[in-house]
């Protein structure tokens, strides 16, 4: 896809999808405001919004036609996701100030309200995609879709991870470790992305299977591009402190294999991904271009 027309439609649609997850933020709140304020300062900071973008081109790509099915779950994976780096900045956790370009939620809520703004956006996400089934259609493929997104939030998913990356901090790490921990912390989340709108838009099984793969081959790059950028970028370009890493004795790809490697690494992941999306039957341009483009993503 060319360049240009791809940023551009990168810009669009990440307004517009900002614009829905705003729409989803709680009404009617009462002697609770501190909380919902807290949500809204974490989830309408500059995120990249790649979870609910890439559920809606896999939604497309599948064929899905009606934004109402996949809108809810759009902004419920975007309130697991900041939920996740709402506690993973916490002082016991990562103990980082900035995040998407402004203070970290608990340095400006206190520690007590970042917890339960954390908590507030992991319950809320699934009060959102629960929303969904009101209107009670499509409810086997909701149904579905919402258990894929609850699985890899979880134990088995992000939140496995993340315990494993936090209990093995400053220890030794093997190849296994470390590539167990990248794929739930980071896979996880992103193979429900690209699962789900599959999901939601009727797509067979053995679709959703290979999508699944593709999501984990993109989280795999992601996080190692993450721990790259961690060296090299700046706070200001990055919205997040870096060097974190360090300060927090993680081992990462880096750490253990040295930049080349892990550049490298970057790149063999995204062809993987790129390799199964080749491989559909439907061709998804601008899906294609978003995949490619995180290799040599700056932010
Ligand atoms: C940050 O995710 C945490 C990781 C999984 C590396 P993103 O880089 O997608 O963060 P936002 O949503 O753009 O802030
Ligand atoms: C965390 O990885 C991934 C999550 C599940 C939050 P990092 O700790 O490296 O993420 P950043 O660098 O703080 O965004
Ligand atoms: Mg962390
Ligand atoms: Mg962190
Ligand atoms: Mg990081």
């Amino acid at each position: 896809m060319d360049k240009e027309v791809f940023n551009k439609q990168l810009e669009e649609e990440t307004l517009w999808i900002e614009e829905k997850i705003k729409g989803f933020l709680p009404k009617g709140i009462q002697h609770q405001k501190t909380i919902s304020d807290a949500m809204e300062y974490s989830l309408m900071a500059g995120g990249k919004r790649l979870r609910p973008m890439i559920m809606w081109e896999t939604y497309k790509m599948a064929g899905g036609r009606d934004e109402r099915i996949v809108l809810p779950f759009m902004a419920a994976i975007e309130m697991v996701h900041t939920y996740s780096l709402v506690h993973d900045d916490l002082p016991a956790m990562d103990n980082d100030e900035y995040r998407r370009g402004r203070k970290t939620t608990h340095i400006v809520y206190g520690e007590d309200m970042g917890i339960l703004a954390g908590d507030a956006l992991l319950n809320y996400a699934f009060e959102t995609a629960l929303q969904g089934f009101e209107d009670g259609r499509s409810l086997v493929l909701k149904s579905r879709a919402l258990k894929i997104l609850a699985d890899k939030a979880g134990i088995y998913g992000m939140l496995g991870g993340q315990v494993v990356d936090v209990e093995k901090t400053g220890k030794p790490l093997s190849q296994e470790e470390l590539l167990f921990i990248y794929s739930l912390k980071t896979g996880a989340l992103l193979e429900a992305a690209f699962m789900t709108g599959a999901v939601l838009a009727g797509a067979d099984d053995g679709t959703v299977k290979e999508l699944g793969k593709a999501g984990h081959y993109t989280g795999m790059a992601f996080q190692i591009q993450d721990d790259i950028l961690d060296i090299t970028s700046t706070v200001k370009e990055l919205g997040k402190p870096v060097h974190s890493d360090e300060k927090n004795e993680k081992s990462t790809y880096v750490s253990l294999y040295g930049m080349d490697k892990a550049v490298q690494a970057v790149k063999d992941y995204s062809e993987k991904a790129l390799g199964i999306l080749y491989a559909m039957p439907v061709q998804n341009l601008y899906l294609n271009t978003l995949v490619k483009m995180l290799i040599k993503r700056k932010k």
